[in-house]
């Protein structure tokens, strides 16, 4: 039997984060990244667009693929979409991502708690039901980064523009002190070294993308669906549909920004 599709969505080139945790997690598989990089970013839409857009891109590729699991490798769309996604595919694994509170409060009990991440994500019931589970002991500081998405989508990884914009987001919060910041955005992971600068030594980064592969490894292993030997592959495809934006898709996926 033909190998059946991991397929990893987001909505640009974010979740080329995940994928990349993905493929080493998961050696074997045949992976299929869809970024909608057309309509990105997702983050300040309204919940009802981004549901829609979600599942558009996911359909377009579920009707004439094998897909035997969908990664939402994008915390904005997990928020907005994810219940409906699993309504419409009840009999595919679908995983999704939510910022990694849990981690940073288990690492740093009592301390002060950074999550950076998109409106829709900071606004939509999931985080919120986070915030009550993990605020009290812990201080959740949730920090809205507007602007920061739009740098990346562009391949603008290295523009100074980029780092005062970053600065501005996050200095104010920071002033506060930290113990750890949560990146609960995929397309954050890839100004790591930025926030690393602004943030120093002391403060521990920390993102979801490989609890999400390992997440994504036990669903599939629990369905016996695991892929143990042969040569993994990736596909790469975006809604816009250039060879710009497919040669930074792989650029990012190769570390080579
Ligand atoms: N990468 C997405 C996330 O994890 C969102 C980016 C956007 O605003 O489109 O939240």
């Amino acid at each position: 039997m033909d190998k059946q599709w991991i397929l990893v969505f987001d909505s640009g080139l974010g979740g080329i984060s995940v994928l990349r945790e993905l493929m080493a997690v998961l050696p074997h598989e045949q992976f299929l990244y869809v970024g909608d990089s057309r309509n990105a970013p997702y983050g300040g839409r309204s919940t009802q667009e981004v549901r829609q857009l979600t599942l558009a891109s996911v359909e377009k590729f579920m009707a004439d693929r094998p897909v035997k699991a969908v990664v939402v490798a994008c915390n904005t769309a997990t928020a907005a979409a994810i219940d409906t996604l699993r309504a419409a595919y009840p009999e595919r694994i679908i995983v999704g991502m939510e910022p990694a509170v849990k981690l940073a409060a288990d690492r740093h009990p009592g301390g002060r708690i950074i999550v950076m991440a998109t409106q829709v994500t900071l606004r939509e019931a999931k985080f919120c039901a986070l915030l009550d589970r993990f605020s009290g002991e812990q201080r959740i500081v949730p920090l809205p980064c507007p602007g920061l998405v739009e740098f990346i989508e562009a391949g603008r990884l290295h523009d100074p523009a980029l780092n005062r914009h970053l600065q501005d987001l996050l200095s104010p919060a920071l002033a506060g002190g930290a113990d750890a910041i949560v990146l609960g955005c995929t397309h954050f992971p890839f100004l790591k070294p930025m926030i690393r600068a602004l943030a120093g030594p002391e403060v521990d980064i920390l993102d979801g993308g490989h609890g999400t592969a390992m997440q994504t490894l036990h669903r599939l292993a629990e369905k016996q669906l695991l892929c143990s030997s042969g040569q993994g592959t990736v596909e790469l495809h975006n809604s816009l549909g250039t060879p710009e934006i497919l040669r930074l898709s792989a650029a990012l996926l190769h570390g080579e920004t």
